[in-house]
């Protein structure tokens, strides 16, 4: 028997095996993946079903008790660990991981927030259908986390972000209360839509317990190319150029620099760039279609000949087996993998509107130069949104020699950050808020967005339970 009392009284709730206090036990639930934030917690809990999240909820909300909600701990920016106070608790979405329907007829399927995402992937194809998120971390991570953060991925550029992927949602409120608004519908206007209140929430309103999600025809055809470019302006214009030709056909535009190329080669076991050491960037294409593979092929092959004559890409490649697709997607899911490996990257998940893309990378790259001397620019990104992970790489060597790390990484994410707003575009893109980018919030929200903001956490979650600390930034 655990001799914490809130430890042992929600352990009589969810009975034995589902509350963890040892310290070894908590241990992987109290660090991100990245190992870049760490807390502390009274003990993780890991409830089966929705009303045991409701219980854990309520009993918490009466007692005052801090709840931090996680999926698969996969987050970027601090906002799957536990604060550092340990007066609260985690609370695990992990046992919660059936696949309740999957409707083929309607295109739907229901899943629990603890579904890792490949999972649901899975299942939609075991239906002949198509769930499209698709990220980096898809092995781990969990389907709630990607609703909390509402995270974008390789796909958004034909089916958007996690939001648009979504028919209902089934949540408990910080009361215990639970909603249940999984329909299944495409058309259903009664009333303001309370889902999209919760997706994107990063779990300060209430916890997500499953979700109604949209799937779609798995496609007969995908083909993959990879194209070497020297000139950024130019993946614009081929990028552009791909969406005009392949408007129904193309998922993917991912671009990636030289720079990032050499560290996923350096570190991930088994990489390989087909197209040698040509092109300072790399882009990335994918396109799927009900289309027949020969007749895809060919219109693609065209489109390659016309930029390789016009001389806007040095040198492409078309995967010609799934094995082949899979290593160019290999490549570029490693990339958070074998940047953790390779240093301390000051990564930053900006957007700007697509075509300011080049003169973003420009004017950041000249301030890097400038103000950050030893800092080299590894950039990453999902340029069919416009979005850039653009990041600073210090070697491990250098960052121990940095003082006032906390104050270097803000002034370099901020000049970062007023260069992309300066452009119309935001300091976070797809990874959401967190405890990192509190700063921000107050820095370049508007003020009225974010006192409704305010408002809502105040009217849903009036004690505060609900990962403090995250997303709004203290009221002053
Ligand atoms: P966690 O990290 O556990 O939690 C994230 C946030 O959601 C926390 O605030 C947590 O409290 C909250 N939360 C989790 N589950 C629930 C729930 N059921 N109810 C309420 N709140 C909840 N992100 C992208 O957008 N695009 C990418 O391409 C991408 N690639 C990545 C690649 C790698 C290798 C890694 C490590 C991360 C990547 N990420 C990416 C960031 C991250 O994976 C996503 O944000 C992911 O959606 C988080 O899911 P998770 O289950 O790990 O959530
Ligand atoms: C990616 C993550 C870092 O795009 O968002 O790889
Ligand atoms: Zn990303």
């Amino acid at each position: 028997m655990t001799a914490d009392p809130i430890a042992a009284h929600l352990s009589g709730l969810l009975g034995p095996g589902a509350v963890l206090t040892a310290p070894a036990d908590q241990a992987r639930y109290l660090s991100d993946w990245r190992d870049r934030h760490r807390g502390l917690a009274r003990c993780v809990v890991m409830p089966k079903s929705t009303p045991e999240v409701a219980a854990v909820l309520q009993y918490c909300n009466e007692a005052g008790i801090a709840v931090f909600p996680q999926g698969g701990n996969t987050s970027v920016c601090g906002g799957s660990v536990p604060s550092e106070d340990g007066r609260g608790i985690v609370l695990s979405l992990e046992r919660m991981n059936r696949v309740r329907d999957v409707n083929a007829r309607n295109n739907s399927m229901v899943v629990e927030a603890g579904c890792v995402l490949a999972t649901v992937q899975e299942a939609a194809r075991f239906a002949g259908r198509y769930f499209p998120l698709s990220l980096g971390a898809e092995g781990s991570c969990q389907i709630g986390g990607n609703l909390a953060t509402n995270a974008g991925g390789t796909s958004v550029v034909r089916y958007g972000n996690t939001r648009d992927l979504v028919l209902g949602l089934e949540a408990v409120l910080p009361d215990g209360r639970i909603w249940n608004g999984l329909r299944t519908l495409r058309k259903d206007n009664s009333g303001y839509d309370l889902k999209n209140l919760f997706i994107g929430s990063e779990g300060t309103l209430g916890v997500i317990t499953a979700a109604a999600l949209k799937l779609f025809p798995l496609a007969p055809t995908t083909l993959t190319a990879l194209f070497a470019l020297d000139d950024v302006e130019q993946a614009i214009a081929l990028g552009e150029k791909l969406q005009k030709q392949f408007p129904g056909e193309l998922v993917a535009l991912e671009m990636m620099s030289r720079s990032e190329l050499e560290i996923v080669l350096r570190h991930i076991p088994g990489s390989h760039c087909p197209l040698g050491e040509k092109g300072r960037w790399q882009l990335l294409v994918e396109l799927s279609s009900s289309a027949l593979l020969p007749a895809l092929t060919e219109q693609l092959n065209t489109c390659v000949e016309g930029a390789l004559a016009e001389g806007i890409v040095l040198d492409a490649v078309v995967a010609s087996s799934e094995q082949q697709r899979e290593k160019l997607w290999h490549l570029r899911h490693s990339v958070t993998e074998a940047n953790k490996r390779e240093g301390m990257g000051l990564t930053h998940d900006i957007a700007v509107p697509v075509y300011q893309i080049p003169a973003f990378i420009r004017e950041a790259g000249a301030m890097l130069a400038r103000d950050c001397p030893g800092v080299e620019v590894v950039i990453v990104g999902h340029i069919g949104d416009g979005n850039l992970h653009y990041i600073g790489m210090v070697s491990h060597e250098a960052w121990r020699g940095i003082e006032n790390k906390p104050g270097y990484q803000l002034r370099l994410a901020h000049a970062l950050y007023d260069i992309a707003i300066g452009m119309g575009g935001t300091f976070s893109a797809e990874h959401g808020i967190g405890s990192l980018h509190l700063a921000e919030m107050r820095q370049y929200k508007d003020p009225v967005e974010l006192g409704l903001m305010q408002q809502l956490k105040q009217l849903l979650d009036p004690k505060g339970i609900m990962n403090p600390g995250r997303v709004l930034p203290a009221q002053s």
